[in-house]
C-alpha cells in the first residue's frame, strides 16, 4: 500500500479495505470485497464520478492519488487470493496425510453375494468353459411350454407329481422345472447348439427343511446329429468334476421315467465329501444329482426340430440341493429367509 494518503478520505477508505481483507477467508467473501471497492458501482468509481465535480487543481493532486488507490487495492486482492488459494492447498495436502484408507465406520451394514449367485455364477463358468451357452429363461411360463411341448398332455399323471401354481390369468404358470428353457431355445435357433440355464422354479408344496415351493434348477440341452448317452454320461461326469473341482469323482446311471426324454435316467455322483460315507450321502458313498435322459422325438418336433435328422440329450438338477451340500445348510428355508445373520456368512 502506497501510505499514507494525503487525502484523508482516501486513507479512511484504505484502512477500511484493509480491515475488510483481513477477515476474508475464501473467495466467495473476496469477490464480494471486489465488488464493493472495485466495481462498476463500487467505491473507487464514486469517486472518479466526485473527481468531475471538483475544480482543477484538486483534480490534479486526487486524481492520480485514486488511481494509486485502485492499483493499491487491485495488488492487495491479488495477493491475498494467491494466499488463500496456498492455504487451501496446503490443507488438502494435510488432509489427505492424515486419510486413512484402512479406516472403517464401526457398525456399517455390508452386502454380500447370496450363496444362489455363488453356485451359479461357478456353475455357468464351468458350463460355458465345456462350450454351453447361458440362457435365461422365463418364470411365468405358459401351459404349452412348461407341459405340452415338454410331452406332458393334460391329465397326465406327470402333471401330480408337480403340483403347479397357476396364475390367474387363463395357461400361465409359475415354472415347474426349467425343462421349459428347452422349448425356447428349440425354437430360436437351429442345431448344433448347447444351452444352459439356471433359475428359480416353483411346486405349490408343504414345506419343511427339505421342501420349499420355490427352488432352483439348472438345465442343459445338446442337440446335434448323432448324440447318444454316452455324451450324456461324459458331459455330466465332466461338469460335476468341474463343479466340485475334484477328478476323483465317478457318476452311476439308473433308469427313471421323465415324459421328455426315452430313455430316461438318473444320475447319481460319488460323494465328494467322503470316503466312508458322511451325513451328506446319508452313509451311502452315493448322492443323487441329476435327471436327464435322450431328448423325447414328440419334444424336438414341439420345438420344430426333425426328430429324424437330429438327437440330443438333456439334464436337470436341483440347483439348491447343490447350494446347500456346498455349505453344509442344513433348512432350505434359509435360503430365502432374509434372514441377516445366516446371509452375513456368505
Ligand atoms: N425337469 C426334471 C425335473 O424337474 C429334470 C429333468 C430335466 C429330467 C431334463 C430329465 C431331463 O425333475
Amino acid at each position: 500500500m502506497t501510505y499514507p494518503y494525503t487525502n484523508e478520505k482516501l486513507r479512511i477508505i484504505a484502512e477500511q479495505f484493509l480491515t475488510r481483507l483481513k477477515t476474508c477467508s475464501d473467495n466467495k467473501s473476496l469477490e464480494a470485497l471486489d465488488i464493493e471497492f472495485l466495481g462498476r458501482h463500487g467505491i473507487i468509481a464514486k469517486l472518479m464520478e466526485e473527481l468531475k465535480t471538483l475544480s482543477l487543481e484538486e483534480k490534479r493532486t486526487l486524481g492520480p492519488e485514486i488511481n494509486l488507490l485502485k492499483k493499491d487495492l487491485q495488488a492487495s486482492l491479488l495477493e491475498k487470493k494467491s494466499a488463500l488459494t496456498q492455504q487451501e492447498a496446503a490443507a488438502h495436502a494435510e488432509r489427505q496425510k492424515l486419510f486413512d484408507v484402512t479406516a472403517y465406520q464401526p457398525g456399517e451394514l455390508f452386502g454380500s453375494l447370496h450363496p444362489a449367485t455363488h453356485v451359479v455364477q461357478e456353475i455357468e463358468d464351468v458350463l460355458m468353459s465345456m462350450g454351453f451357452e447361458i440362457l435365461d429363461g422365463p418364470e411365468i411360463e405358459t401351459e404349452e411350454i412348461n407341459f405340452e411341448a415338454l410331452n406332458i398332455p393334460k391329465n397326465h399323471p406327470a402333471r401330480d407329481m408337480q403340483d403347479t401354481f397357476w396364475l390367474t390369468l387363463p395357461q400361465l404358470l409359475l415354472r415347474t422345472h426349467t425343462s421349459s428353457v428347452e422349448i425356447h431355445a428349440m425354437r430360436s435357433r437351429q442345431p448344433p447348439f448347447a444351452i444352459a440355464s439356471a433359475g428359480r422354479t416353483y411346486r405349490h408344496e408343504a414345506t419343511d427343511a427339505c421342501h420349499d415351493f420355490v427352488f432352483m434348477q439348472c438345465e442343459g440341452l445338446l442337440i446335434d446329429k448323432k448324440v447318444s448317452l454316452s455324451h450324456l454320461f461324459a458331459t455330466t461326469k465332466l461338469f460335476l468334476q468341474g463343479i466340485f473341482k475334484k477328478e476323483q469323482i465317478e457318476i452311476r446311471i439308473r433308469p427313471s421315467y421323465f415324459p421328455f426324454v426315452e430313455p430316461g435316467i438318473e444320475i447319481d455322483m460319488s460323494c465328494p465329501f467322503c470316503a466312508k460315507g458322511c451325513s451328506v450321502c446319508k452313509k451311502s458313498n452315493w448322492i443323487e444329482i441329476c435327471g436327464a435322459g435322450m431328448v423325447h422325438p414328440h419334444v424336438l418336433r414341439a420345438g420344430g426340430i426333425n426328430p429324424e435328422e437330429y438327437s440330443g440329450f438333456a439334464f436337470g438338477f436341483g440347483l439348491t440341493r447343490l447350494i446347500m451340500m456346498k455349505y453344509g445348510i442344513n433348512d432350505i428355508r434359509y435360503l430365502h429367509s432374509n434372514k441377516l445373520e445366516f446371509l452375513k456368512q456368505f
